[in-house]
């Protein structure tokens, strides 16, 4: 629950985007299943629910964004191996790799390929509304949206 407190990409929070990658990964192993590819939904939900869980109080555990960049994944796997009863190893490649490229290795499962593709997306869906009110405001500022 404190997940849904602690603001996310300036726009969401960190329950709510955990939410957005779950329901984008299941989009998308509706998808590949149709081409033949098969991809645990439960072990990407899990990876997805939990991947930034790490990111709970963190201007108080990391000293900066690189940091919390850099280290948010290592405590998102340690906060899924106590919450959940059905923890893996394609779980924990998907969290601790979810960062990929800017921290941590390619992922080494499928399920892991996905969580980046989708965190990602997700990422740029909530820049994308912070763009919006940067423009409203900046048409407001030049007087275009107010005389
Ligand atoms: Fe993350
Ligand atoms: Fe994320």
């Amino acid at each position: 629950m404190r997940a849904y407190d602690e603001t996310h990409h300036k726009a969401t929070s960190v329950a709510k985007h955990s939410e957005d990658v779950a329901c984008t990964c299941i989009r998308m192993c509706r998808l590949l299943k149709r081409f033949g590819i098969d991809i645990s939904r439960k072990d990407v939900v899990n990876a997805a629910l939990c991947h930034d869980l790490g990111m709970l109080d963190r201007d108080d555990v990391y000293e900066n964004d690189r940091e919390c960049h850099r280290l948010h994944p290592v405590e998102s796997v340690n906060v899924a191996k106590s919450i959940l009863s059905d923890y893996n190893d394609v779980v924990e490649d998907a969290i601790s790799n979810h960062m990929w490229p800017i921290a941590g290795d390619f992922p080494k499962t499928r399920e892991g390929r996905l969580i980046v593709v989708a965190d990602k997306y997700c990422a740029m869906k909530d820049v994308r509304h912070i763009m919006r009110l940067y423009l409203a405001l900046l048409l407001l500022r030049v007087g275009i949206i107010l005389p």
